[in-house]
């Protein structure tokens, strides 16, 4: 055998080898990468093939054209099986990454958790409505009040008995500034501004330094005033009988019983039929068929004195309510500071 005609067969052997182990790898490959890694391994610039093909000038003349036809074929045949191959491994990783990443929209979304209106936000509302429909309007005022209208314009002047019974929270440094014991202050502020007849309700937050299991030093009240012409303490009872019957039942009555407030002349407080033993008597009654639940009165001619209002032409009832003992009342709760630990178990029951 001559040294070129082995030269021949082993370039073919060569070729053959190359040819069949990278066709191997390529049919292998599993994944684009790993086809990449083929590619360049036997077709790149430093491959094999690649360095065969470039040396086929140095080879002898009888070689070359064999060497070369052989060599481009190889080539062209392993460029075909590659293109081939990254088709089909590509929309097979295309495949897998559309099923992966799909979006499956018949999963139920997050539930969001829905919260409610706290029990005396629902009460408050409760009172706000009854009263708007006998045509009463909602006013505010301020929690910082001044001791003017907190006490004195409300006829209780420094040095009344009647202040020391409102343990009050004042401001370091400004012994004319506190937090409103009562909503009462707003009924000087709405008449300051408004000419009669008036007829409003005044929710709001009031403070007291007081703190047991009927008592935080937080709590809510709604306030009423009416200022017209002939209004009589049968408006009042007839008032407020109605919405003992809105809040606590049709059954429920009402009864009067003389108190003193510094603001109202005469003064009461109200009491409705016990709505446990209706009225027979129990403990929530402490055995008296009656409950508590605010304290009223015709307003005091000399309030109108500090607003302008002429007491000889109008009068007017006043009435204040703690919204905390409402809702217990309609509840059964026995301990006021439940309505602000916070706690979920009870807050969800309302
Ligand atoms: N402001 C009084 C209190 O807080 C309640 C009240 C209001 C009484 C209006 C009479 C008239 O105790």
């Amino acid at each position: 055998m001559s040294g070129d005609l082995r030269k021949q067969l082993e370039a073919h052997a060569g070729l053959a080898l190359i040819y069949e182990e990278a066709w191997a790898e390529i049919e292998r490959a599993e994944t684009t990468a790993g086809l990449e890694e083929a590619r360049v391994k036997h077709l790149g610039r430093k491959s094999q093939l690649s360095s065969l093909l470039r040396s086929i000038p140095e080879l002898p003349a009888a070689e070359r054209p064999v060497v070369g036809k052989f060599g481009n074929q190889v080539r062209t045949v392993l460029e075909a099986a590659l293109a081939e191959r990254k088709k089909v491994l590509e929309a097979a990783e295309l495949e897998r990454r559309l099923s992966r990443e799909s979006v499956d929209i018949t999963l139920p979304g997050q539930p969001f958790p829905r919260g409610h209106l706290h029990l005396i936000t629902q009460t408050l509302w409760q009172i706000e409505d009854f009263f708007s429909g006998l045509g009463y309007r909602i006013a505010e005022g301020p929690e910082v009040e001044t001791d003017y209208y907190n006490f004195t314009a409300l006829n209780t002047p420094e040095g009344h008995p009647a202040r020391s019974l409102h343990d009050t929270f004042f401001v370091e440094g400004k012994p004319e500034v506190l937090l409103r014991t009562h909503t009462s202050p707003v009924q000087i502020r709405v008449m300051e501004k408004e000419d009669p007849p008036v007829y409003v309700i005044i929710p709001g937050r009031v403070y007291r330094r007081d703190s047991d299991a009927t008592h935080t030093p937080m709590f809510h009240q709604v306030e009423g005033l009416a200022v017209d012409e002939h209004i009589t303490m049968g408006d009042l009872k007839g008032t407020l009988e109605a919405f003992a019957k809105s809040m606590f039942g049709a059954e429920r009555e009402i009864r009067l019983r003389p108190h003193y407030f510094p603001f109202t002349e005469p003064s009461v407080e109200v009491d409705v039929s016990c709505m446990i033993c209706s009225g027979a008597g129990c403990r929530s009654c402490k055995y008296s068929g009656w409950l508590e639940i605010l304290g009223a009165g015709m307003v005091d001619p000399n309030v109108f004195g500090f607003v302008g209002y002429e007491p000889d032409e109008v009068q007017g009832f006043a009435f204040g309510m703690g919204v905390e003992r409402i809702a217990m009342l309609r509840h059964g709760m026995t301990d006021l500071r439940m309505f602000y630990d916070n706690d979920l178990r009870f807050i969800k029951q309302f």
